[in-house]
């Protein structure tokens, strides 16, 4: 599609995470940042002048400024609503970081605010728009495993507080690992298997405080107020079964990221929170492992990449890949499997989303694919 012109994008929130985000229009034409905000002004000004942004300025004028198509909302997780609402109350449609909001009802708010306005709400992560998990979804959609029946997840490690330079969220009612690093693996599966139907699951903190240990804070205790190994099992809507642990409480591990199983063989799928591979086949009838080549584009760190399909769909009227129904689905799933694990049982879930429409292999462009 040609793009009769960029979308104008404002930012809010200019801490870690906005650096990627503020380079990806250099990656994707549809995108133009027009101005950024933060409740910190030093990091919005520092943001601003190391890339280029023209206007700084606060929340409210940001919202208020009707040259802002979409607000880009980079925000911590406990005020993504509150900022994805303010912006659909200004007419503006958004796209949040992951997750959606940290309860059902946050989630359930911003979706049913976009519809109510005719606008649209997005969410990260986009990671399954890379060329490593698109070209899994490729091979599982030519039947090369056959009929997917089952699917393992892992995601382990010992925590933020080691790198972050602000990870009390982490620790609070909507981070913890699964809040923090389920949205990658379970917009994957959504991405290769569809939506998820049932679930259950344990969890529990198995340290009641962290010990910071960036340089800035070395040292500073916090408090954990949620759960930080989560186990979960996975009932998928097509008849597959999934397990899933995320922890922020395991020093080592040889556990792999994601493998899917079919009636006709096994598919080893890369680390979701990247875009690229590798990725490894065994059939059925095979001796061995082998790489398998990726057969789609934008292989490199391309977050923003869900920002500008959602730009484009915007101008070609079609559904966004990135969207909010799957962010809603998933932040079910993942308020699911921590109340399953308080309740003892399997919670069957009230919300679906569609499978995200794959990208064209081969593409040179995203605006190939409208
Ligand atoms: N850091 C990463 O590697 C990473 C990776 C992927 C996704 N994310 C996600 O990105 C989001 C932001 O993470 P981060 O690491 O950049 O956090 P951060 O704390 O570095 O940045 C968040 C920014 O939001 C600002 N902010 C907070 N409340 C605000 C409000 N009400 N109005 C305006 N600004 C406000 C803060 O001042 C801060 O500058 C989170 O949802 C996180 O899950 C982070």
């Amino acid at each position: 599609m040609e793009i009769s012109k960029p979308t104008s994008i404002g930012v809010i929130g200019c801490g870690q995470i906005s650096s990627i985000y503020m380079e990806a229009p250099a990656t994707f034409d549809i995108l133009n940042i027009v101005a950024c905000a933060d409740i910190d002004m030093v990091k919005a000004h520092a943001q601003a002048k190391r890339f280029s942004i023209p206007k700084v300025c606060t929340v409210e004028e940001l919202l208020a400024d009707p040259e802002v198509e979409i607000v880009l909302n980079l925000t911590i997780p406990n005020v993504h609503s509150e900022i994805a609402l303010a912006a659909l109350a200004a007419g503006k449609s958004t796209y949040s970081e992951k997750p959606l909001g940290v309860t059902r009802a946050q989630g359930k708010a911003v979706l049913d605010a976009a519809q109510a306005k005719g606008l649209r709400a997005g969410c990260a992560p986009d990671t399954f728009l890379g060329g490593g998990l698109q070209t899994c979804i490729q091979l599982i959609n030519e039947g090369q495993i056959g009929q997917p029946v089952a699917a393992t997840a892992f995601m382990l490690g010992h925590g933020p507080e080691s790198w972050h330079l602000a990870p009390d969220f982490y620790y609070q009612p909507g981070g913890g690992p699964m809040f923090d690093m389920g949205p990658y693996y379970f917009a994957a599966l959504i991405a290769m298997l569809g939506p998820l139907r049932r679930v259950t699951g344990s969890a529990q903190t198995s340290f009641p405080e962290r010990t910071i240990t960036n340089s800035l804070e070395y040292g500073r205790k916090i408090k954990v107020n949620t759960p930080t190994h989560i186990v979960g099992v996975l009932d998928f809507a097509n008849g597959a079964v999934g397990t899933i642990i995320t922890s922020f409480d395991v020093w080592s591990h040889q556990l792999p990221r994601i493998e899917i199983y079919g009636t006709e063989g096994s598919l080893s799928v890369p680390d979701p929170n990247t875009f690229s591979g590798p990725i490894s086949l065994r059939r059925a009838n095979e001796k061995e492992w082998h790489e398998v080549p990726l057969t789609h584009g934008y292989t490199k760190n391309s977050r923003g990449i869900g920002l500008a399909d959602m730009a484009y769909a915007i101008q070609a009227n079609t559904p966004q890949r990135a969207s909010g129904e799957m962010a809603y689905h998933i932040l079910d799933i993942m308020q699911a499997i921590h109340e399953a694990s308080d309740e003892g049982h399997h919670i069957e879930l009230s919300s679906t989303c569609p499978r995200p429409t794959p990208l064209l292999a081969g593409m040179h462009t995203l605006a190939e694919n409208y």
